[in-house]
């Protein structure tokens, strides 16, 4: 069943791997971020390289900053995207920059038929891997991980009842050709599901959020994971200059998907944005 997800980029062959030459050929030797390219990391030219060194360095501890410093909200937010989702007995779904695989594993306990993990970073499917083989056989099994690009996914037209991403569009290059491929594989009626971090609108929680995000979480989460690729100083700076909640909503309209809706999490500090493919 899963294999007619699978586009035809990567029918012949080993499941994403003509995607791997491609992305490989992008990474520097040296994916650290300086203070400058900071200050806009959107703009970057080579910010899919940086992205992808960035999670490879900080793979092996990327969930225990999660838990750590989002205070155990972060699964609540996942699990509140599988909600969004509606997934319904025998969906096909796909969730895309799936990193270590939380949202993939919460999905998988759903009634799909199958879950399609991708990621274009090896090092977080390998803990993505890991994970997925101390799930229960059931779940275990309904499972595939993918080396892949979201903005050139290896999956088939109209082919996903559900595409998801978590905190993910954020670090792709281009959103909009990213939802647009989103937008290519959805089947009439299908459902895509974005969870993104927001800045609160109330102004003493805002503060705070900033505050937070901004000078705290950088120090304690560099020392938890050992990073010296500036990964967390990307974050805060990456969340302050990306789209707005509007712009959001609008480009996912722009895209082709409707009924576009947000909520706002943990007083707007994460938001989960949900459309239907017409
Ligand atoms: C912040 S992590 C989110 C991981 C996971 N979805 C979660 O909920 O924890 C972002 C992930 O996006 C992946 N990513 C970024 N750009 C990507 C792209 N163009 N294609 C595929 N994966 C991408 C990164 O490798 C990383 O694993």
């Amino acid at each position: 069943m899963v294999s007619s997800l699978f586009g035809p980029a990567i029918g012949s062959g080993v499941p994403g791997t003509q995607h791997k030459a491609s992305i490989a050929s992008s990474v520097p030797p040296d994916a650290a971020w300086t203070d400058q390219e900071l200050a806009d990391p959107h703009a970057h030219a080579e910010k899919a390289g940086k992205v992808r060194g960035m999670f490879g360095a900080i793979a092996h501890r990327y969930d225990l900053n999660n838990r750590v410093h989002s205070l155990w909200r972060d699964q609540a937010w996942r699990r509140y995207a599988v909600r969004a989702a509606g997934v319904r007995e025998g969906d096909m779904v796909v969730d895309v920059a799936c990193g270590t695989g939380d949202l993939t594993h919460a999905l998988a306990r759903t009634r799909a038929a199958a879950v399609v993990g991708i990621d274009f970073s090896r090092p977080m499917l390998d803990v993505a891997e890991a994970k997925r083989a101390r799930l229960p056989a059931k779940e275990c099994g309904r499972v595939t991980y993918l080396e892949g690009d979201a903005m050139e996914l290896p999956i088939a037209d109209a082919s996903a009842d559900v595409v998801s991403i978590a905190f993910g569009i954020r670090n792709v290059v281009d959103p909009a050709r990213a939802l647009r491929e989103f937008a290519r594989v959805l089947r009439p009626g299908g459902r895509l599901v974005v969870l993104e971090f927001d800045r609160p609108g109330p102004a003493l929680i805002r503060r705070l959020s900033d505050w937070y995000r901004g000078w705290l979480m950088p120090r304690t989460a560099t020392f938890l994971s050992g990073d010296r690729t500036g990964a967390y100083k990307y974050l805060p700076k990456s969340v302050d200059t990306f789209l707005s909640r509007d712009a959001m909503c609008g480009l996912i309209r722009a895209c082709g998907l409707t009924e576009v809706t947000s909520k706002a999490l943990t007083f707007g500090v994460c938001r989960c944005y949900r459309a239907v493919k017409p």
